[in-house]
C-alpha cells in the first residue's frame, strides 16, 4: 500500500470512531510523522458543547504520547460538499509540531480534495521560537 492509500485508510477508520452525537459531523485525522509512524484521532464531543475536541487534537495527542514530534503530513476527513479544513485552534495545534514542508490533506468520502501547506493556512504564525522561555524540551 502506498503512503497516500495508507493515510486515507487511517483517516477513514478514525472518522468511524468519532463521537459526534451533537453535531452529527464525524471527523477523522491522521498524521504521518517524520518517524514514519501514523497516528490518528477523531472528534469527541460532549454535552457541554464547547468542551468537545477536534479530530486533529486527538491525532496530535496520540503522536505526542508515542514520542513523535514532527508532523510530515496531516489528513483530515469530513462529510458533505465543502472542504473540512482545520479550525483556527487546530491550525495552531498543528503549527506547534509542523515544519516548513508540512502539508494538510483535506479529504471527503471519495478521497483527497485539496492539499495545502500549513504555512498558507496560518501565515505569520506565532510559534515556540517566539517564546524567550521556550525550553530545550524537544
Ligand atoms: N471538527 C473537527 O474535529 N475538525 C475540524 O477540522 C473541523 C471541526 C469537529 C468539531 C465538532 O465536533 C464537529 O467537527 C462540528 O464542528
Amino acid at each position: 500500500m502506498d503512503q497516500e492509500a495508507r493515510l486515507l485508510a487511517a483517516v477513514k477508520t478514525a472518522q468511524t470512531k468519532a463521537y459526534a452525537p451533537y453535531s452529527n459531523f464525524p471527523v477523522g485525522a491522521a498524521i504521518i510523522a517524520d518517524n514514519g509512524e501514523v497516528y490518528s484521532g477523531c472528534n469527541v464531543e460532549n454535552a457541554s458543547y464547547p468542551e468537545g475536541t477536534c479530530a486533529e487534537a486527538g491525532a496530535i495527542a496520540a503522536m505526542v504520547m508515542a514520542g513523535g514530534r514532527k508532523i510530515q503530513k496531516i489528513y483530515v476527513i469530513g462529510n458533505g460538499e465543502g472542504l473540512v479544513s482545520p479550525c483556527g485552534g487546530c491550525r495552531q495545534r498543528i503549527r506547534e509540531f509542523a515544519h516548513a514542508d508540512t502539508t494538510v490533506h483535506i479529504c471527503g468520502p471519495e478521497g483527497v480534495r485539496a492539499v495545502m501547506k500549513l504555512h498558507d493556512l496560518l501565515p505569520h504564525s506565532f510559534g515556540p521560537e517566539q517564546l524567550h522561555t521556550h525550553s530545550a524540551q524537544e
